[in-house]
């Protein structure tokens, strides 16, 4: 399945006609956004909807191997070139040919080896480390990062050279934050997913639908499909992560407490998680609409009145508030 089918927001409707457009030709691309957006989906379906597509795709993860690791990793080596390098070895390069490489993380590129990526670029041919013989180099570069690079070349960290080289077209990744008009119908897809991985049928109500709708998502697509494999595995639905509420400190949630009890009978448990799970979403709503307590009312589907008595009974206490009345966290 083309997993962009389920991109339809306005944002990414736009990178799926880039996509269409530069996938034809053999142009290089840049692929910028957060984590966790779907750059390498993206990079992918340009691959697969280029004349490359009977080719490979490689990806290589600039940030996962140090310099001179990287530089054979990617163009080869000769046997002998180093200590340990017991054989030819071919690079990803050579064996992209025909197809398309993505450089992934490729802000993370030492800038001795960017000069001579700039180079193999330029030339269009490669040469394995220690080698003899230039290679012809037939490969689409896609790279992509969630560096700032045009930052990075002000501070000397990125070649501009390179970085023109390998931004002719840039394909901008919107966080999900900016398009959640995508969420229920990825929140459907990876349930049903994670429902089949686990043997699972979790369900999910309107209400939690909503809570999914309004989180805020730093880590993106990446981030949504964990919460929903973490809640099909746990059977419940649990966006805290308890770091993120703001619970007072001191204030006991969680299984140290219940440890802490001697021999609490299942009702007890039964009753203390739940009112757990009931604070955990309360601190949440009220933390994303910045203690709004109308609008968190409205989320949690109960009366104002209910929420303010649920905030004194859960001890939750909002963040410090200006003189003006704003609130400074968040
Ligand atoms: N449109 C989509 N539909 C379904 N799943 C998606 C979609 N886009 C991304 N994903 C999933 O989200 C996760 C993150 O996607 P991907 O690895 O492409 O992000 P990324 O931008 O490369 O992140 P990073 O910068 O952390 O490498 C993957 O598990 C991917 O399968
Ligand atoms: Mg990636």
């Amino acid at each position: 399945m083309d997993l962009l089918e389920l991109c339809t927001s306005a944002g990414m409707r736009v990178v799926r006609e880039m996509i269409a457009r530069i996938a034809v030709t053999d142009a290089a691309v840049l692929l910028t956004g957060e984590s966790g957006v779907g750059k390498e989906v993206v990079a992918r379906a340009i691959h697969r909807a280029s004349p490359r597509a009977a080719g490979q795709f490689l990806k290589v993860n600039c940030a996962a191997l140090p310099g001179e690791l990287l530089e054979s990793e990617l163009f080869g080596h000769a046997r002998g070139a180093f200590t340990g390098a017991d054989r030819d070895k071919p690079g990803k390069f050579e064996q992209a040919r025909r197809g398309t490489i993505l450089l992934d993380e490729i802000g993370e590129v030492p800038l001795r080896l960017q000069a001579k990526l700039l180079h193999v670029l330029q030339d269009g041919e490669c040469m394995r480390v220690g080698g003899e013989r230039a290679l012809e180099n037939d490969v689409r570069v896609l790279a992509a990062t969630n560096r700032d690079l045009e930052a990075d070349i002000r501070t000397g960290r990125f070649r501009e050279d390179l970085y023109y080289r390998l931004n002719v077209i840039e394909v901008r990744i919107p966080p999900l934050r900016e398009r959640r008009d995508e969420i229920p119908a990825l929140l459907d897809f990876f349930l049903k997913a994670a429902n089949a991985q686990f043997g699972a049928t979790l369900a999910m109500s309107p209400a939690t639908r909503q809570l999914f709708v309004e989180q805020p998502w730093p880590g993106n697509i990446r981030e949504l499909e964990n919460a929903v494999k973490r809640a099909v595995v746990l059977g419940s639905v649990d966006l805290g992560r308890p770091e993120r509420a703001s619970v007072r400190p001191g204030a006991s949630i969680g299984p140290a407490a219940t440890a802490a009890e001697s021999h609490p009978g299942l009702k007890d448990i039964a009753r203390k998680a739940a009112r757990d799970a009931e604070r955990m979403v309360i601190a949440q709503t009220l933390e994303r609409v910045h203690w709004n307590r109308a609008k968190a009312a409205r989320i949690l589907q109960i009366s104002y009145k209910a929420l303010l008595y649920k905030i004194s009974d859960c001890e939750l206490t909002s963040p410090v508030v200006r003189s003006d009345g704003a609130a400074l966290s968040a």
